[in-house]
């Protein structure tokens, strides 16, 4: 059985893309049903209309609430009937609601090795610290900001010229193949949590 994908986007979207481009081979296990996003005009969306695949906007400034966005949100994913949501570079944090209806099968791809520099800027914050490794974490998102349960993790060397820019584009290519590799295996093994601890693998 194919694994629906539904991926959450906010900028140019190369993380989605290397899951289109992976779920372009039968053998991955999974497809890319719909791609959302918070804001109109932005690449990623670009890519998934290229793609031929749907897509919806819902933005925070349109609801009367962040409460009625997010139940507006989780209307739009459940839509498309989702085995996995993926946040692949969507800058919004799940409401209560979203997290109901998809606890436990919405991860999110982070540009750091959690829990070290969590939030919006973990490559700048990895590289003011003065880390001389940092990298990328895969993880299903919990209540908190970057701290559920980890899924993968890839180790990222920082250079000593690098400034955000150069750190965060070598960072985002370890992403995508993370991401490809794990979202692949999720979907044709399966995966559980025990405890702190994710398996992949049935
Ligand atoms: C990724 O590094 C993601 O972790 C971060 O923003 C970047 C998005 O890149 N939150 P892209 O839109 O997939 O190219």
């Amino acid at each position: 059985m194919t694994a629906r994908l539904v991926v959450l986007v906010s900028s140019a979207g190369t993380n989605l893309q290397a899951l289109l481009d992976a779920c372009a081979d039968p053998a991955y296990g999974a497809a890319v049903v719909a791609v959302g996003a918070d804001r109109h005009g932005i690449e990623g969306l670009a890519r998934a209309e290229r793609a031929g695949i749907p897509t919806f906007v819902a933005q925070v400034s349109d609801f009367s609430s962040r409460e009625h966005w997010d139940r507006a949100m989780a209307d739009k994913v459940a839509a498309f009937e989702p085995d996995l949501v993926i946040s692949a570079g969507f800058m919004k944090l799940a409401g209560a609601h979203f997290l109901e209806r998809f606890g436990g099968r919405y991860i999110n791809t982070h540009p750091a090795l959690l829990p070290s520099f969590p939030g919006m800027h973990g490559p700048r914050d990895a590289l003011e610290y003065g880390v001389k490794v940092t990298g990328c974490t895969l993880f299903v998102v919990d209540e908190g900001v970057d701290t559920g349960v980890i899924l993968a993790q890839s180790v990222v060397p920082v250079e000593d010229d690098d400034d955000v820019d150069a750190l965060h584009e070598r960072i985002k290519v370890a992403e995508r193949a993370m991401l490809v590799d794990t979202v692949g295996r999720m979907a044709r093994e399966g995966f559980r949590v025990e405890g702190r601890r994710g398996i992949l693998g049935a």
